[in-house]
């Protein structure tokens, strides 16, 4: 360190050439100034980069934390076990090897849903002349669905029973991510529900989504109850409390991100054992599991908003959901229009926070599809689709 070579070499030029009382004297002052001048550079440069993630900064030795790892004493620093150190390898080289390069890039539509699919004729109205640039997932968690679109047709995968709030529900989705991974020209993963209707057309989505460089994952620093307020102290060392995260469970994701959560054992076991809905601290896992994990191991490659709108501003335990009487025009466009995204906290200040929605340095609108309709309001949004999203 240059700091202390200046020092070292100071103290050795003392001894070497003991000089008269009266020299050093005269030169004390200088030496509290320099002893000062250090402390004071320590101080400044611990403020500029406090060293919040020195366990971060251990494993992924990333730009930001270069300036501060050599002062950091080593006693902070913990030792990470044989899982912890395989993983980050596995995640560092995934995170920056070449894709398998696709010339048909396809988006894989998943749906996680519990029997039959309401708005499968507005789905297929989306995907009219798209063959070949999408392909259709379906996992129905309860019982075989009723298809009312040929495209739905034998597109269920083998799908077991889901519980809310627990891991089967993250389980399901990695069920989905899976079978989709299979066909190589699947480029992004949309994750949606039976409540889900698309809010654009085909053209503007895949363009959307296919030109980001992020995965769309929401995820957000909720300091209050149902957010940090859900971690359990058994997820220490692996998660610490800072990098606990929240976020809506309904993602898209790029191929790599969706191999990343193929590859993911390691925190995948931890909220597996420890996220689940309890007594006073009803942890949902997948609220939970994806927003930490790429929170964790890239958080500069997520957009943190989900491309699925949804309504939350009731403040109830269901987010609004949508009637044939709300479906109007002026809904739909209002949908769209959103280029800010909000999350409201759950301390008890219901902390509001609204961050624009940007992708390649641009403001935009920040919503792809939107949740949650009733099966009434088909009708009313296949005479809307056409004229709305020509708009
Ligand atoms: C789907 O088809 C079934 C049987 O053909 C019919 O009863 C049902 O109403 C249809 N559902 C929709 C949403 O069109
Ligand atoms: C998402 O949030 C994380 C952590 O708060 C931040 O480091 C990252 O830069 C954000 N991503 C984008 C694309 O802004
Ligand atoms: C959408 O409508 C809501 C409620 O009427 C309103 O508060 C909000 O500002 C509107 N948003 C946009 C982007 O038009
Ligand atoms: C995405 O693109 C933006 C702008 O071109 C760039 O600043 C950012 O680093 C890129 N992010 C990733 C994860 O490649």
């Amino acid at each position: 360190m240059k700091a202390s070579r200046v020092w070292r070499r100071g103290s050795k030029d003392m001894t070497a050439m003991p000089p008269p009382r009266h020299r050093g004297a005269a030169k004390k002052p200088m030496w509290i100034i320099v002893l000062l001048s250090i402390v004071i550079v320590s101080l400044i440069g611990a403020y500029v980069y406090p060293p919040r993630r020195y366990s971060a900064c251990y494993f992924f030795a990333s730009s930001v934390c270069t300036p501060f790892k050599d002062w950091l004493p080593a006693v902070t620093l913990r030792e990470p076990t044989d899982e912890e150190i395989a993983s980050a390898v596995v995640i560092r080289d995934l995170l920056s090897m070449p894709m398998p390069v696709s010339k048909n890039p396809k988006i894989a539509f998943m749906f996680l849903t519990p029997d039959s699919l309401p708005f499968e004729r507005l789905w297929e109205k989306f995907l009219q002349d798209q063959e070949g640039r999408y392909s259709i997932y379906i996992h129905a968690s309860r019982e075989k669905p009723v298809h009312n679109s040929s495209l739905f047709l034998n597109r269920e995968i083998r799908s077991e029973k889901v519980v809310w709030g627990r891991v089967s529900m993250v389980d399901a989705e990695k069920r989905l991510l899976a079978n989709a991974l299979q066909d190589i020209d699947n480029q992004f993963f949309v994750l949606l529900s039976d409540s889900c209707i698309p809010l654009h057309t085909f053209d503007h989505i895949y363009n959307y989504l296919m030109r980001a460089n992020v995965s769309f994952v929401d995820s957000y620093l909720d300091p209050g109850v149902h957010g940090t307020g859900r971690y359990f102290i058994e997820m220490f060392p692996e998660i610490e409390r800072r990098d606990f995260r929240k976020g809506h469970q309904w993602f898209a994701v790029t191929r790599r991100h969706a191999i990343l959560i193929m590859a993911d054992t390691l925190y995948y076991r931890k909220f597996k054992l420890y996220c689940k809905p309890a007594v006073g601290r009803n942890c949902i896992a997948d609220e939970h599991y994806l927003p930490t994990l790429f929170n964790i191991v890239d958080p500069g490659g997520i957009s943190n908003w989900s491309v699925t709108h949804v309504d939350w501003s009731e403040g109830k335990w269901h987010p609004r959901s949508y009637r044939a009487a709300d479906i109007t025009y002026a809904l739909l466009k209002n949908l769209t229009s959103f280029n800010e995204n909000v999350h409201i906290a759950s301390d008890d200040a219901k902390t509001v926070t609204s961050t624009p929605c940007i992708l390649d340095g641009t403001k935009r609108p920040c919503f792809l599809f939107a949740r949650k309709f009733y099966p009434d309001t088909l009708n009313n949004l296949l005479e809307l689709f056409s004229s709305d999203t020509s708009a």
